[in-house]
């Protein structure tokens, strides 16, 4: 695992001198009422997405953050949970927690709600975190799952798996890529650091989320992240890099596989007040109900003439059928 070293070199630097560029997120950054983000946190964010959602975070949860960074999102989640220890921010590199604690003295000047406490920066690694079991109500980890090979990657699936309370959740925020990355980029230890060339695709990372035990899974948002070209990449061809949010639901696995919710919805527009599949499903006359694919391939295999499934939009935004 020589390459978790030069992980840790790259982020050591990025502690140091903060690279503006080096990830870069076309998502917004949640501006929030009384809620001001110290500037060397924004121009730290190395993140390729946001992994921050207010409907995840009520009634003051327990929320875990793996990989720190300079600490923005981990400021966002004490907004909604405003307690002692309210988030604990796990980092593998010690001269990137240090920026952090030192950015989070900052945002505590800089915000009347905010106490340095409500942050407890503990050293860790994402592969044997050190929190107990069934203890977080909400994980989240923003851009650094990625680099990790497929053995490590199962191990920090598991492991936030493990520490989530059931119904807990993990956020995730990583780039994907659909298509076969040359070998000469995934070999790359520090492209692949950079978070460019450990991507894999979406059904891929589905797959691992599901096997892991998680039952329900929301794909919140997929967006175009970063082009490996021939002119600046060891590849013969344009290599295409999304990013995606992604909620993985600690919901007990459904005895026909798991409820994975792409955006997309099914309207019943036939001749009576609501179709009934028997199965828990009821589409109300021309209104939609969003769907997990799983149901939207049942609905779709009933062959109805009066029955619509929309195809994946790959920002589902709440609301379902199971
Ligand atoms: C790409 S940065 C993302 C930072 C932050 N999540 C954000 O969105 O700005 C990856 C972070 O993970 C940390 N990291 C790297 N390897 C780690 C590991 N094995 N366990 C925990 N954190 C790790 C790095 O030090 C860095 O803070």
């Amino acid at each position: 695992m020589a390459y978790l070293d030069t992980v840790h070199d790259v982020y050591k630097k990025a502690a140091e001198t903060p690279d503006v560029g080096l990830c870069c997120t076309t998502s917004p950054i949640w501006q929030l009422p009384n809620l001001n983000i110290p500037k060397i946190m924004l121009e730290m964010n190395y993140g390729c997405g946001s992994t921050v959602n207010p409907r995840d975070l009520v009634n003051q949860p327990n929320i875990l953050y793996v990989g720190v960074g300079g600490g923005m999102e981990v400021l966002q989640f004490s907004y909604f949970s405003r307690k002692k220890a309210g988030v604990i921010g796990i980092d593998i590199v010690e001269e990137m927690l240090e920026v952090c604690d030192e950015n989070l003295y900052f945002a505590e000047q800089q915000n009347d709600w905010f106490e340095r406490d409500f942050v407890s920066l503990r050293k860790g690694t994402a592969l044997d975190l050190p929190i107990e079991d069934g203890t977080i109500d909400v994980a989240a980890q923003n851009c650094l799952f990625n680099v990790f090979e497929e053995k490590e990657l199962v191990t920090a699936l598991e492991e936030m798996y493990r520490v989530l309370k059931p119904h807990g959740r993990l956020v995730l925020s990583d780039p994907i890529c659909e298509q076969t990355m040359p070998e000469s980029l995934k070999n790359d230890e520090r492209l692949r650091a950079l978070c460019l060339s450990g991507a894999i695709p979406l059904q891929q990372y589905l797959d691992l989320l599901t096997s892991v035990g998680f039952g329900t899974i929301e794909v919140r948002a997929r967006r175009p992240y970063r082009i490996l070209s021939p002119n600046h990449y060891s590849t013969n061809e344009l290599i295409f890099i999304e990013s995606v949010e992604v909620a993985a639901i600690k919901d007990p696995m459904p005895s026909d596989g798991p409820c994975i919710f792409t955006g997309r919805s099914a309207v019943y527009f036939g001749d009576e007040a609501y179709f009934d599949d028997g199965k828990g499903h009821t589409l109300f006359l021309n209104q939609p109900l969003s769907v997990c694919d799983k149901t939207a391939s049942m609905l779709n295999g009933l062959g109805r003439k009066d029955i619509f499934v929309s195809e994946s939009t790959f920002f589902y935004d709440g609301g379902g059928c199971c």
